[in-house]
């Protein structure tokens, strides 16, 4: 019999929501053994998950009362769904349905559960499961894609006979691998906490005149998965972030640049306390040397600019870091690309480099996904594949944290 080590949710709060699968009679193994690993569960179910398996059956199991509707909390009644998300320490969907994904993906808040998810800034882990077509499905894809790059997390169906009678991917995965999922889930929430976190991201803009200025592609969005991440793992997160169209996530401090020289700025002012500080910016390495006030006119004849150096901002972060901060930087490159990302981690003094190759017509930049090789010490290597950015957000996280604990 294979060996598997107890699971330790001692002291962790869980709401554990319940989807109208026929997986939900699994799903109340799973939160037998979540009781016994020590957590307080707190159950909610749809209205067809009650169809499947009653509620009091997750009473039972859980030790506490189960909760299936916005409107009927008796006197207790505390804005159910804030009370409920307030209190947990991760959401837990289990056998999520491809109807109850595709609300979650769209918002949609029509029951306690998916109000529940809206509502929270805490983990969710989602444990899907329902017949093979389904799953398969363009709408269910492309709903599991975008709660991935929204920082939902999966833990990948199983495969095997189905209740329908085929066999294929879709059922509920596994206790163990359930129980693993929810406590590195836990574990990631607490780790940052109380310590504070500086990103830098986007690109900067250097202005030739009012009208013109010279820049790249990048869109932040690296940065910004960055940045929920590092504050879903409960850090106090600072981005200084060149132009983005997109929105930063709540409780993260944005300072908002146009150039490097005022990034750099706004980095040396951020810098004491840091404990970790990224550099994900696409920061221009030149700059014009003459600024017009006024628009250079066209006057058909071609015309040199001149450019500058720009500070490099990692760099001065490096020789001038808080006392035990970490310094991770990026490296974007079109050809030999980890020979010249080694020789960036030794000349800027670096504790990792994340090596991004761009391809053709701007690659990693401005992409959904990302494709990254992190490097570290003399021969340190780790190889991170294609996937959404949340998705190599969170492994980066995963290896800095490593580092530092060796460190
Ligand atoms: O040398 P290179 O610009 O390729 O190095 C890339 C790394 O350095 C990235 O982490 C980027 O954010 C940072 N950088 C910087 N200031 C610059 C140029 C790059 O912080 N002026």
């Amino acid at each position: 019999m294979k060996f598997e080590p107890p699971h330790d949710l001692r002291g962790r709060t869980l709401l554990v929501g319940i989807c109208g699968g026929i997986a939900a009679y699994k799903c109340a193994g799973v939160v037998s053994a979540l009781r016994q690993a020590g957590a307080d569960v707190h159950v909610i179910m749809t209205d067809a998950a009650q169809r499947f398996v009653t509620p009091l059956t997750f009473q039972a199991l859980s030790n506490n009362p189960v909760h299936t509707d916005m409107f009927g909390e008796g006197t207790a009644w505390e804005i159910a769904h804030i009370g409920l998300v307030r209190k947990t320490d991760a959401l837990v969907v289990l056998g999520a349905t491809a109807n109850t994904l595709a609300k979650l993906a769209y918002g949609i808040a029509d029951n306690l559960l998916t109000t529940c998810v809206l509502a929270t800034r805490k983990p969710v882990l989602v444990a899907a499961a329902m017949n093979t077509q389904m799953l398969d499905a363009s709408a269910t894809q492309e709903n599991l894609r975008t709660l991935q790059e929204r920082g939902v997390l999966f833990v990948e169906p199983g495969s095997g006979f189905l209740a329908c009678g085929e066999t294929g991917e879709g059922r509920l995965a596994n206790e163990h691998d359930i129980l693993s999922a929810i406590e590195l889930v836990v574990r990631r929430a607490h780790e940052l906490e109380g310590e504070r976190v500086l990103i830098t991201s986007g690109p900067t803009r250097e202005f030739i005149d009012p009208s013109r200025f010279l820049s790249n592609p990048s869109s932040g969005l690296m940065g910004l998965a960055l940045a929920t991440e590092a504050r879903g793992r409960g850090a106090q997160v600072t981005v200084v972030s060149g132009p983005t169209s997109l929105r930063a996530p709540a409780d993260v401090t944005v300072v908002s640049v146009t150039t490097a020289r005022e990034m750099h700025a706004a980095v040396m002012e951020h810098l004491p306390g840091t404990a970790l500080f990224i550099g994900a910016a696409a920061v221009a390495d030149f700059r014009p040397a003459e600024y017009s006030d006024t628009k250079i006119k066209k006057s058909g004849a071609g015309r040199t600019l001149v450019l500058e150096p720009n500070p490099d901002i990692i760099a001065d972060v490096s020789a001038h870091r808080p006392p035990g901060c970490f310094v991770a930087g990026f490296a974007a490159e079109t050809d030999e690309i980890e020979r010249r990302a080694r020789e960036k981690l030794t000349a800027k003094r670096l504790d990792c480099v994340v090596v991004n190759r761009i391809d053709i017509g701007g690659g990693a930049f401005g992409a959904r996904d990302n494709e990254v090789t992190i490097l570290w010490g003399s021969d340190g290597r780790e190889a991170v594949t294609r996937a959404p950015k949340s998705v190599v957000a969170a492994a980066l996280l995963d290896r800095i944290q490593q580092l530092r604990r060796h460190a």
